[in-house]
């Protein structure tokens, strides 16, 4: 049972003598000042400041004294508690400064000191090509077209048109997949993806496919087995030779800058006519046919350099993909990545193009961004 206190007790309120109380003040401002970081202080804080202090808790006893006493001891306990605030917050200024301080130091960054060179990555050239050619035909409306590299027999060769005997299907040329039976190839070229897009969309149709195209081939300056391909295909009403030509030309001009293209007589199942595309040596221009005192290693002193094969689609391919060959008709067009990095960036060996030397893909200006 507790009530108001009316003797005054000296050893229950002993927290309250002058002494006891300034040792506490002392201890306090000790603690303080001991402490260098924000964390120190705030325990220093919570151990001499805070509602479970000696201070704080002594400050509670006040009401246990007999009217006489409490106030002299209000003051006493007010006084030390102004004392411990003050010197708390003097601190806390000098600990938060002093550690804003070392941040300073501590963190600076030296902006001066030499750079640690981290090579940075870039896009490989056959990566960087492909994206440079799907520009040129998105910028004229086309559609960029993808299928799988793990291709159907049928889709790469008999939609295409290719006689079952045809000796492209020969395993000395195609890499079938096993059971050898299974009717599996991996694609020998991006023309499958041409066959996919007219089974699966109406006409007119604008695409462009870049993509890895598969044969069983050396590996040499000139072959890799595993090579990539773009195949153009356009499917409309009234499509000509003569929309070929204009599209081969300015696909050459966007990739070699001034130059231009012919086509040379060639067969492709899917295509008839069928023809090759060559384009005028960017070299020399044609200058160097019979023109000896000028000879061109690029062309040979021939003036033109193969790029790749085209034609009119063959309305016998129109027709398995379900088109109309009476009211569409269209043309198609392949060329190999590499062949074309070669030419355009002077590149001689397709091996650099595979073995991941990093001062190749840096040396082709405009392709690696
Ligand atoms: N697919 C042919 C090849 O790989 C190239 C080609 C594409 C020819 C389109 C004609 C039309 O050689």
């Amino acid at each position: 049972m507790s009530g108001p206190n009316t003797s005054y007790d000296p050893v229950q309120v002993a927290p309250l003598h002058a002494e006891q109380v300034e040792a506490m003040v002392a201890e306090a401002l000790a603690a303080f000042a001991a402490a260098t970081s924000v964390a120190e202080l705030k325990e220093a804080r919570l151990a001499h400041a805070a509602e479970r202090s000696p201070i704080a808790l002594a400050n509670r006893e006040i009401g246990a004294l007999p009217p006489q006493a409490r106030k002299d001891a209000g003051a006493r306990i007010g006084k030390a508690r102004g004392q411990i605030g003050a010197a708390l917050k003097a601190r806390e200024a000098e600990v938060s400064a002093a550690e804003l301080e070392r941040a300073l130091v501590e963190e600076r960054v030296d902006v001066t000191l030499p750079l640690q060179p981290h090579p940075v990555g870039a896009v490989h050239p056959i990566t960087g090509l492909m994206a440079l050619v799907e520009d040129v035909f998105v910028g004229m409306g086309w559609e960029v077209a993808e299928g799988p590299e793990l291709e159907a027999e049928w889709l790469n060769f008999d939609a295409l048109n290719f006689v079952p005997d045809h000796p492209a299907r020969t395993l000395q040329d195609t890499l079938f997949v096993e059971p050898a039976d299974g009717g599996l190839v991996l694609r020998t070229h991006t023309s499958p993806v041409q066959a996919r897009t007219m089974l699966h969309r109406e006409p007119p149709i604008y695409v462009i496919c870049p993509g890895k195209v598969y044969r069983a081939d050396e590996y040499d300056a000139t072959h890799v087995p595993v090579f990539h391909q773009f195949e153009g295909l356009v499917v409309d009403r009234g499509i000509t030779l003569g929309h070929l030509r204009g599209t081969l030309d300015h696909f050459a001009r966007a990739m070699f800058g001034d130059t231009r293209t012919r086509i040379r007589p060639h067969y492709f199942p899917f295509t008839e006519p069928s023809a090759e595309v060559d384009l005028q040596c960017f070299v020399c221009h044609g200058d160097s046919v019979g023109n000896p005192d000028r000879p061109c290693r690029t062309c040979k002193s021939e003036g033109w350099i193969e790029w790749g094969g085209c034609g009119v689609v063959n309305p016998r391919v129109l027709q398995a993909c379900g088109i109309d060959s009476d009211v569409y008709s269209g043309f198609a067009f392949g060329m190999g990545v590499e062949r074309t990095l070669m030419f355009r960036n002077d590149a001689a060996d397709m091996r650099d193009m595979i073995e991941g030397d990093v001062r190749f893909s840096r040396s082709l200006v405009g392709v690696a961004r």
